[in-house]
């Protein structure tokens, strides 16, 4: 159809996790051994053509170091879509992206379309605790890797069907 959005999305977990390194392999299609930690933020965007919308996504890779922690709700606030990042080989890395799950239940946008990331599915294999807290935390639940690519474009495509239309 001809409906076209614009909708701010926000990735947010702990260092390391690989929040650029899903964004770069989304909009570039690369993926680097040695990505440099975020400073700040990142900004990039990327339009994608869902069947039956044209959804231009706006979206904040955030520093994922705990000194940048107080800059995240200039970057979440207004958000239409949040991606929430854990290393599934880092379980430190779940605890703190429930965190994040619960700062944006009490402060975000409470219409926001949240998925809950499992990246780096090609080292590990620790799915079915995330995949229940994610049920019953109303958040999609996908497992990844920005370095095999695997379900890589499928987030940020769920993401585009399920926000809410103009
Ligand atoms: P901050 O910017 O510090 O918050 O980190 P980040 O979440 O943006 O992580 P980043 O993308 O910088 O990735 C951290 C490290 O993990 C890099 O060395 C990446 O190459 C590596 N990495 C990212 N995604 C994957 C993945 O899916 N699999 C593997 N094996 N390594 C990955
Ligand atoms: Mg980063």
């Amino acid at each position: 159809g001809n409906n076209s959005i614009n909708a701010k999305l926000v990735l947010l977990g702990d260092m390391g996790t690989g929040k650029s390194s899903l964004v770069l392999r989304f909009v570039k299609g690369q993926f680097l051994e040695f990505q440099e930690s975020t400073i700040g933020a990142a900004f990039f965007s990327q339009t994608l053509a869902v069947s039956d919308a044209t959804v231009k996504l706006e979206i904040w890779d955030t520093a994922g170091q705990e000194r940048y922690h107080s800059l995240a709700p200039m970057y979440y606030r207004g958000a239409a879509a949040a991606i929430i990042v854990y290393d599934i080989s880092r379980m430190e890395s779940f605890e703190r992206a429930k965190k994040w799950v619960q700062e944006l239940q009490k402060q975000g946008n409470p219409s926001m379309v949240t998925a809950l990331v499992g990246n780096k599915c090609d080292l590990e294999d620790k799915r079915e605790e995330a995949r229940t807290y994610a049920e019953e935390n109303g958040l999609f639940f996908m497992e990844t890797s920005a370095k095999t690519a695997i379900n890589v474009n499928d987030i940020f495509y769920e993401i585009a069907r399920r926000l809410p239309r103009a």
